[in-house]
């Protein structure tokens, strides 16, 4: 579904991504791992135009997106749900919720809310609601939430754990794992290894830009030299 061949992406003069090769097949949970400051987030952003690789190559879905920005990236079906989450403090649960819809794929605008709702119950119980009166759990919800109402065929999910207590961890790696099963591919970015090897389908491990390990979680769990060298575990 999602390729990226050789990808070099700067910031500046900063040669951040240095050769960055993944692929996501349709269905797949694809966790990138590794330590603050590796590049994962650079790749998301390289993946939906934020962020435009200086050299290689980016595919979705058979077509090349290297060169395309962001909104046209979004309406082909990748959603971004960013590690700041985002969430508009002004606007109601419900308000946030259409704005995710606003830049979705053509015809999918019509049907209510009641499928995220499926997902988290919490988020009908608070939709007028205003973003800033939230918990960090329910805003992470509601970002995640947003991303799903445009219906993609991919999501990029950038740390939905961080900063979440244990419970909530818990409750979101089995609600990510349900999204996935109902058929929302997804890259996940995530720190806590235990989370990245509960979803997973394949890791892999990012450090200083480049792509250091790929595997299965098996497989990385065989490896503790890999997860001390760049996870720190
Ligand atoms: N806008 C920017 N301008 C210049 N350098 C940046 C910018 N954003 C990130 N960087 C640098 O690029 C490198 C990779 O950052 P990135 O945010 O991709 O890492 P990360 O793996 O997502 O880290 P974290 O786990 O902390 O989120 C870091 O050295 C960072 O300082
Ligand atoms: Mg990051």
């Amino acid at each position: 579904m999602l390729t990226l061949e050789n990808v070099h992406t700067y910031y500046g003069e900063a040669h951040i991504l240095q050769g960055v090769s993944i692929a996501v097949g349709e269905g797949e949970v694809i966790t990138l791992i590794g330590r603050n400051g590796a590049g994962k987030t650079t790749t998301l952003r390289s993946i939906i135009g934020l962020a435009p690789p200086r050299r290689g190559r980016i595919c979705f879905v058979g077509e090349d997106i290297t060169q395309r920005g962001p909104h046209e990236i979004a309406r082909r079906g990748i959603a971004w749900v960013p590690e700041e989450r985002r969430v508009l403090p002004n606007l109601t649960v419900l308000e946030n919720l259409r704005l995710g819809r606003l830049g979705a794929r053509r015809g999918n605008g019509a049907e209510s809310f009641d499928e995220v709702f499926e997902f988290f119950p919490r988020l009908r119980e608070r939709i007028a609601h205003k973003g800033r009166f939230l918990s960090g759990g329910e805003q992470q919800m509601l970002a995640i939430a947003r991303g799903l109402v445009a219906r993609p065929k991919l999501m990029l999910v950038d740390e939905p754990t961080e900063g979440l207590a244990p419970l909530l961890v818990q409750s979101l790696t089995h609600i990510l794992g349900e999204i996935s099963r109902r058929g929302t591919t997804i890259l996940l970015v995530e720190q806590t290894l235990e989370v990245a090897l509960a979803l997973s389908h394949r890791l892999y491990v990012m450090d200083q830009g480049r792509i250091q390990f790929e595997g299965t979680p098996d497989a990385l769990r065989r490896e503790p030299a890999i997860q001390q060298r760049f996870l720190g575990v």
